[in-house]
């Protein structure tokens, strides 16, 4: 068996598809979904996908993961750039965060260039759409596979 993946949706974007799809596109986080589901196929990962739209929650799932999964791909949407508490969740377990944003974040205003989650992060991915959650998974295993 391969390796258990959560990828976890902070808030918003529960509306992908119809919020703002020139910035974020026009796939909706199902679609998301079934393209992570297609992939995990592929590459033997055993997914978990969630969506949450409160803080409080996206913590208590990181605090979960600790010890059940073994890497966490964390599009962490605004609180990337507001929460301490998520970086101090992340920073108080062992399992690997990968961080993951649609957008390119430097690329956009000033107060989305700061992110708190980078500062625990493995590394980061932003930039190209729905595609850089494929892209995650990869990134993922292979740095899981280094680490045995
Ligand atoms: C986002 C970027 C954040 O700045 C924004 O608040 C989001 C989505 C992205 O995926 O591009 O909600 O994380």
């Amino acid at each position: 068996m391969g390796h258990k993946i959560l990828i976890m949706n902070g808030p918003n974007l529960n509306l992908l598809g119809t919020r703002q799809p020139e910035v974020y596109g026009a796939t909706t986080l199902a679609d998301i979904e079934a393209l992570c589901a297609a992939k995990a196929e592929t590459i033997d990962v055993s997914l978990t996908f969630m969506q949450s739209n409160h803080e409080g929650e996206l913590i208590d799932a990181i605090h979960a993961a600790s010890g059940t999964q073994d890497g966490i791909i964390l599009n962490a949407g605004a609180y990337t750039h507001t929460s301490v508490a998520l970086m101090d969740a992340i920073g108080s377990v062992t399992v690997p965060v990968l961080e993951l944003h649609l957008s390119n974040i430097h690329q956009r205003e000033v107060f989305r260039h700061h992110s708190y989650i980078s500062k625990v992060a493995i590394g980061m991915i932003c930039g190209f759409g729905a595609a850089g959650y494929p892209l995650a998974m990869d990134a993922m295993t292979s740095y899981l596979g280094a680490q045995t």
